[in-house]
């Protein structure tokens, strides 16, 4: 029995049981065998869940980019590393070898280098989904740097955000980005940002969509040219297992987003193990993620997972809709993919089109269909199963978060039943709990409560960038001794898990996630705007849709409100970003609050699902009378 490799229920419990019973020995046996060292850990885990404080492999000295490039090239040299799919289908697709991609990875590296970066220096990439994003990544964990990937879907506020918290030395961008029919100019998304962020000292440009761009002397250079100048070989860094790999930044419920910090040899420990087994990746398999490098999936499961297991890993620039319905399926069939890994928001909405759109191509390469972001409901999962899968083929739906670093509760493909809606077992290692309102442990089941994980896992992040508190109060405060997910869950008869939802106020619209506080904020910046509350309501191709009350200053206020709306939208898309636009705004007199001054969001979010029989106790509010103001206003 290998217990790298999962091949069987039976061997699933057995695997599962060593990993709860004797946590340290499993894990270290899984390091041992699969990973290369510079240097063996001295204590395989130490943990302190009052600090909080995880360790792992701690002593041990590696460098990931050795896990998932070196160690390749030898027996994978010409292998293809990554496979990029241009948005546009007659642009050719690109094969990069590993041995391809070690050269380009040690280019890059050196470039850094040059240009000052050292060791724990933080980067920002802020990058289209093309092979230098992936490569940008892997040169900063050459050379120790921190990377802080910033969606390229951001705005320049946003941006500018994320690259203060960090304080980032530089940023890797480029002149532009293809996205279906539209090209979008980052560069002069990357200056605005810029323009509030002194800790940049350069930025370095990839040449893309070759329109015009601004260059600001003795900041900005083009990769190109530096490239030139550079070897193609660079030591890797001698890297402490619990040296920070990287920052993600997520959305929180209240103010600031999140930078969680991921540490080295954890991470790639936990993200290459799950890769294994959730994929049952095979050595000729080739293996597609449609997420994008500046989300955790796309970290995890188009980078260093799929690496670290010497896989061949597809990067899509585009997007499902162009330039048709087709294109997804287009490309499985070009490129004979085995195993595909997208998100339910693009299955619904490529469930809305004509069948045709798959039928025409042949999926027959198909052996495993993943899921992730957000829950895939029933009928999502029906379609998925029937046109793509055609019956045959079983549907992972994993469930995990920025912050777990990996897929924590998924099946296993060919060898844990599926049941649809359900993410089913928790993967080994990993140890859920659920919650009851009185914060017991519900240890029967047949119960649902608040989804939290009680014992450490490599991958788990160790803190919030520059916030330890916050990350103490986020995660492991609500319950001692657990880490809290945020989730809510239920656990059915035979034990199997299924995620229902957020349960704080975090909204996962198209599989992101937006935290109501910072939209809210950006609302009120607006002159007319008074105060304002985000909740979610149900769509049938995003899942949740946004949903603003907006008071107003000025009662009577005489603009045209469709106006406003477009303003409010505007606004939202200048501070985080057209993804977090609001589907419905209703303008009010007054919000629902508590004695308190609290805002009752349980009310406002009924109302927005169009729940009103039942809206529960009203009469504790301190304006009881502005609800039935809010209800006939309704959109
Ligand atoms: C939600 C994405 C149900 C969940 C990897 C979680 C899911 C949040 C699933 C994390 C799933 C993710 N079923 N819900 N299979 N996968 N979620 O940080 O609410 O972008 O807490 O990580 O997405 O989103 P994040």
């Amino acid at each position: 029995m290998s217990t790298y490799h999962i091949k069987s229920l039976e061997e699933y419990f057995q695997v599962y049981r060593k990993s709860v019973r004797h946590p340290e020995e499993f894990w270290a046996e899984i390091a041992e065998e699969n990973f290369v060292w510079r240097k063996k850990w001295g204590r395989v885990l130490s943990y302190d869940f009052s600090k909080p404080e995880f360790k792992w492999f701690e002593g041990a000295k590696l460098n990931i980019t050795e896990n998932c490039i070196d160690r390749h090239l030898f027996s994978r040299g010409d292998k293809t590393a990554i496979i990029f799919e241009p948005n546009d289908p007659k642009e050719e697709a690109q094969h990069i070898t590993y041995r391809d991609l070690s050269a380009r990875v040690n280019s890059l590296a050196n470039v850094l280098k040059a240009k000052g970066i050292v060791k724990g220096d933080r980067v920002c990439i802020y990058l289209p989904m093309i092979p230098d994003l992936a490569i940008a990544c892997l040169a900063c964990a050459r050379i120790g740097a921190i990377h802080s990937v910033v969606f390229a879907g951001f705005s320049s506020t946003a941006l500018a955000t994320r690259i203060k918290d960090s304080s980032c030395k530089m940023v890797i961008t480029s002149d532009g980005a293809y996205r279906g029919a539209k090209t979008l100019d980052l560069k002069s998304i990357v200056d605005a940002a810029l323009e509030s962020c002194p800790s940049v000292q350069s930025v370095l440009l990839v040449k893309r969509t070759y329109n015009e761009i601004a260059m600001k002397a003795g900041r900005d250079y083009l990769l190109s040219d530096l490239l030139e100048a550079v070897s193609s070989e660079c030591p890797a860094e001698e890297m402490d297992a619990e040296d920070p790999l990287f920052i993600l930044y997520t959305s929180g419920s209240t103010g600031m987003p999140k930078g969680m910090v991921h540490s080295t040899a954890g991470y790639m420990v936990y993200t290459a193990y799950t890769f294994k087994n959730a994929f049952q990746y095979r050595e000729e398999d080739l293996y597609w993620c449609t997420a994008d490098v500046g989300w955790i999936t796309g970290h995890s499961y188009i980078v260093y997972g799929p690496l670290a297991n010497g896989a061949t890993t597809l990067m899509f620039e585009g997007v499902p809709s162009y330039p048709d319905f087709g294109r997804f399926w287009e490309i499985i069939e070009k490129h004979q993919v085995n195993q595909f890994y997208t998100a339910p928001t693009a299955i619904r909405a490529l469930a809305k089109e004509n069948l045709d759109f798959v039928n025409k191509y042949d999926l027959s390469s198909l052996k495993v269909l993943g899921s992730v972001g957000e829950p895939i409901n029933e009928e999502a999962w029906h379609w998925y199963n029937s046109n793509v899968g055609k019956r045959k083929r079983p549907i992972i739906d994993s469930w995990w978060q920025t912050e777990t670093g990996g897929i924590m509760i998924c099946p296993i493909p060919y060898v844990t039943p599926t049941l649809p809606t359900y993410a089913t077992l928790p993967m080994p290692g990993i140890q859920p709990a659920l919650i009851d309102e009185e914060g017991r442990e519900m240890r029967a089941n047949q119960v649902e409560g608040r989804l939290c994980i009680k014992f450490p896992w490599p991958s788990m992040a160790r803190t919030i960038w520059g916030n330890h508190q916050r990350y103490k109060e986020t995660y492991f405060s609500a319950y001692d001794g657990m880490y809290f997910t945020g989730d809510g869950a239920l656990r059915d008869e035979v034990g199997y898990y299924r995620i229902t939802g957020r349960v704080d106020d975090v909204i996962i619209v198209s599989g992101h996630n937006l935290g109501t506080a910072p939209i809210e904020d950006a609302i009120n910046e607006h002159p007319a705007v008074a105060e304002s509350a985000i909740v979610g309501f149900p769509h049938d191709i995003k899942g949740n849709a946004l949903y603003g009350y907006v008071c107003l200053k000025e009662t009577g206020e005489t603009r045209n409100q469709d106006n406003l709306r477009k303003e409010i939208n505007q606004i939202i898309t200048e501070h985080i970003g057209p993804i977090a636009k609001l589907d419905k705004i209703q303008f009010t007199e007054a919000l629902p609050k508590t004695r308190s001054g609290k805002i009752m969001r349980r009310i406002l979010r009924k109302i927005a699902c169009k729940e009103t029989e039942n809206l529960g106790d009203i009469s504790t509010l301190l304006n009881p009378e502005c609800v039935e103001e809010i209800i006939k206003g309704a959109l």
